[in-house]
């Protein structure tokens, strides 16, 4: 079989340095992926990077994306979107609307409300609901990186639905066991757990040992910045 990319939905809940942290993963870890961004994605992007997404510059506009730290330096990495495939949400004849399309699986991040509703109520009120409702039919892995606090009953309702469809719904909650010194550390944690639940191989976050207070050099007292000041 020829190309078979893992499908990013990115939907309109705040977390884009999320998105861009699984993508730059996917992309690390040699895999081609199919990207979808909401139409309300597009006010988060705009709010959180300062950048238009548009459909027309994509690439431009992703290049830009990716290349973006999440404490907003420009130049932080350096990302080739070229293995990455652009679909506009509107386009419900795109490739990952049907079951017949080979994909690994798909990957929502971050999940909205909205859009855990939509998937869990089968709406596919865009490519991205329909892509994520194709992914589950098919037996596919689907994780839902769904970013609310708090949660209502109903959306508790929708996120158990996807469980037991077979989802793996994955609150985009940082830890702070991994050490994370900077916010690109804490965006990294839940990239790197939710390419842990697809299976990818990557190397975003210091794995737990076994080893309690291996950063305690951090706390008060120590020679690190952790206990008194505020992280940068
Ligand atoms: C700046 C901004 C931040 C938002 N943050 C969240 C959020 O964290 N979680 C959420 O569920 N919705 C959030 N929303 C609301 C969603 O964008 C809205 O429910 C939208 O309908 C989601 O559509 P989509 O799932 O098709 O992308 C936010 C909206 C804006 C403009």
């Amino acid at each position: 079989m020829g190309r078979v990319p893992w499908v990013v939905g990115v939907s309109g809940a705040s977390g884009t340095p999320y998105a861009a942290a699984v993508l730059r993963g996917l992309l690390d870890a040699g895999e081609d992926v199919d990207l979808i961004v909401s139409r309300a994605s597009r006010l988060t992007i705009l709010d959180e990077t300062g950048h238009p997404f548009r459909d027309a510059h994509a690439e431009e506009d992703l290049r830009r994306w990716l290349a973006r730290g999440a404490d907003g330096s420009p130049d932080a990495f350096d990302a080739d979107p070229a293995r990455v495939r652009h679909w506009s949400p509107g386009d419900l004849a795109a490739g990952p609307s049907s079951g017949s399309y080979p994909v690994k699986g798909m990957l929502v991040v971050p999940a909205s409300t909205a859009c855990v509703a939509g998937v869990a109520l089968g709406l596919s009120k865009d490519l991205l609901q329909r892509a994520a409702g194709v992914t589950l039919k098919e037996r596919r892995p689907l994780v839902v990186a769904v970013r609310e606090t708090p949660l209502n009953g109903q959306t508790l309702r929708h996120l158990v639905t996807l469980d037991e469809a077979g989802a793996v719904v994955l609150p985009a909650s940082p830890a702070f066991y991994a050490g994370a010194r900077h916010i690109q550390d804490l965006v990294d944690f839940v990239a790197g757990r939710v390419l842990d639940a697809a299976g990818v191989p990557h190397e975003l976050y210091r794995r737990w040992e076994g080893e309690l207070g291996r950063d305690s050099s951090r706390g008060a007292g120590g020679t690190g910045r952790g206990g008194t000041g505020p992280m940068p």
